[in-house]
């Protein structure tokens, strides 16, 4: 990865920690790779895709939790929902939603190639209005789309989550700024996390995971 947010990448976990634990971890599939090769001929950043370890993460929560419909907020060009597609039993089906037009075409191209069994539908559409329309209840949703919409997002999805199900939230620490924050997004992020903490509806751990992740389990 090139940048993160246009500034070198400030890590929570130490450098050569998070390089040991990243060498530890499943690598990703060949398929996987692909896209991560053809989204960063394709796109000056590519810092937005949330990599291996928050994608080996999410595989391993849908394995373990058994998980057949999983929902994703925020596509990107398809790395985390190829992830989770490939993770997902037989019948099993994941619904991404990308608002911008030129990720979706990316991401597009991308589950024509590499989505072999058909398992995710993209949604193109902004996801504040979408999401309230989806009939049904997932088993999983990743929470992965603009940070100042996250406490919208989260009233939404609470509703469309099963009972037990995981609300998986990335980037929770904001490069470690929630501490003190200072600007819009810091702010929204601890305000959201905070609010996640006092609410009696879900238990949640939040790891200091790349960026950090909380995990939410509605009760
Ligand atoms: C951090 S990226 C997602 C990365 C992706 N989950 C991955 O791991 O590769 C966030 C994405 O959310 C999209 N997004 C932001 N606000 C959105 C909204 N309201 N509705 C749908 N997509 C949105 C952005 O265009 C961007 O592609």
């Amino acid at each position: 990865m090139k940048k993160h947010r246009g500034k070198p990448i400030v890590q929570i976990t130490d450098p050569d920690i998070e390089e040991y634990a990243l060498r530890m971890t499943t690598s990703e599939s060949e398929d996987v790779k692909k896209l991560v090769e053809s989204s960063d001929e394709q796109l000056e950043y590519i810092d937005m895709l949330s990599g291996n370890m928050v994608g080996q993460l999410l595989k391993m929560l849908i394995k373990i939790s058994g998980a057949r419909r999983v929902l994703e907020i925020g596509t990107f060009t398809g790395y985390s929902a190829l992830m989770m597609a490939e993770a997902l039993p037989e019948g099993g089906e994941l619904t991404t939603i990308e608002m911008n037009i030129l990720y979706q075409e990316l991401a597009e191209n991308h589950f024509r190639s590499f989505d072999k069994d058909q398992k995710i539908i993209l949604i193109k559409g902004d996801a504040r209005e979408e999401v309230p329309k989806l009939a049904g209840v997932f088993d999983l949703i990743f929470l992965d789309a603009d940070k100042l919409s996250y406490a919208e997002y989260y009233k939404n999805s609470l509703g469309k989550l099963a009972s037990g199900g995981l609300l998986v939230v990335d980037n929770v620490l904001w490069d470690g700024t929630i501490l003190e924050p200072q600007e819009e997004k810091a702010m929204a992020l601890d305000a959201f996390n905070k609010a996640i903490a006092d609410d009696d509806r879900v238990e949640q751990v939040l790891l200091p995971v790349r960026d950090g992740i909380t995990i939410i389990r509605k009760k």
